[in-house]
């Protein structure tokens, strides 16, 4: 095959992911939150803070076209020990085909027990290592923000992270309203828009 198709396919490969994010972004614009898929470095970065010897599986949350679902595999998880919800139906299904056994749980995160329960059963992990989350919280009530991390910080071992990534220059979720830390983890400036990633803990960390 020839350099120049060699790399046209890979430019097709790349534009593609990002076409399908963007019609993501026009079909729902509030629970896409962005107009470009994260970047390698962010996703990079939000996968480190899995310890891959604690033999427990992790949860995603909000893949989208999976650039951090990537990231996350490359650090190490095996797929059958990696659990990701996403709402759209369109990412499920490109998800599915483009990471086979990965455990990829259509539904609504907000609302994580029902999800899990009405797609796993008694299968449900009852623990995982850590959670990766690129939902967008910004159009959310501070309430459900909080809501939402107490639901995650539930499955996870106290001092064990929940990462968030956000546009915004303060913590989505505010610290001093519940039994959580907070911690600045990043300013990622190589992204689009640049982002600022966020860390939640239970325990005093
Ligand atoms: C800003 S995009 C991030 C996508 C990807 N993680 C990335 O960084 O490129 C947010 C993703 O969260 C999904 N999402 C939004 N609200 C959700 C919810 N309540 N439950 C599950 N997924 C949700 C959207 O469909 C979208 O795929």
């Amino acid at each position: 095959m020839s350099k120049g198709l060699d790399m046209r396919k890979a430019i097709a490969v790349r534009f593609g992911e990002e076409l399908r994010f963007f019609r993501g972004w026009i079909e729902q614009p509030k629970a896409v939150g962005s107009i470009i898929p994260t970047s390698g470095v962010t996703a990079r970065r939000m996968a480190s803070v899995i310890n891959t010897s604690s033999g427990l599986p992790v949860l995603e949350v909000g893949p989208g076209t999976g650039v951090i679902t990537k990231a996350i595999l490359a650090h190490g998880v095996k797929p059958d020990q990696l659990y990701a919800v996403e709402y759209s139906p369109d990412f499920v299904k490109h998800l599915r085909e483009a990471y086979p056994g990965v455990h990829v749980i259509q539904g609504d995160a907000f609302n994580l027990d029902q999800t899990l329960t009405e797609a796993l059963g008694d299968a449900t992990p009852r623990v995982f290592d850590s959670v990766i989350s690129g939902v967008p919280l910004l159009n959310f009530p501070v309430e459900a923000r909080i809501a939402y991390l107490d639901s995650l910080l539930d499955r996870i071992p106290e001092g064990r992270p929940v990462i968030q990534l956000t546009y915004g220059p303060k913590s989505p979720i505010p610290p001093g309203q519940g039994n959580y830390t907070v911690e600045h983890f990043d300013f990622v400036l190589r992204n689009i828009p640049p982002t600022q990633l966020w860390v939640y803990r239970r325990g005093r960390h």
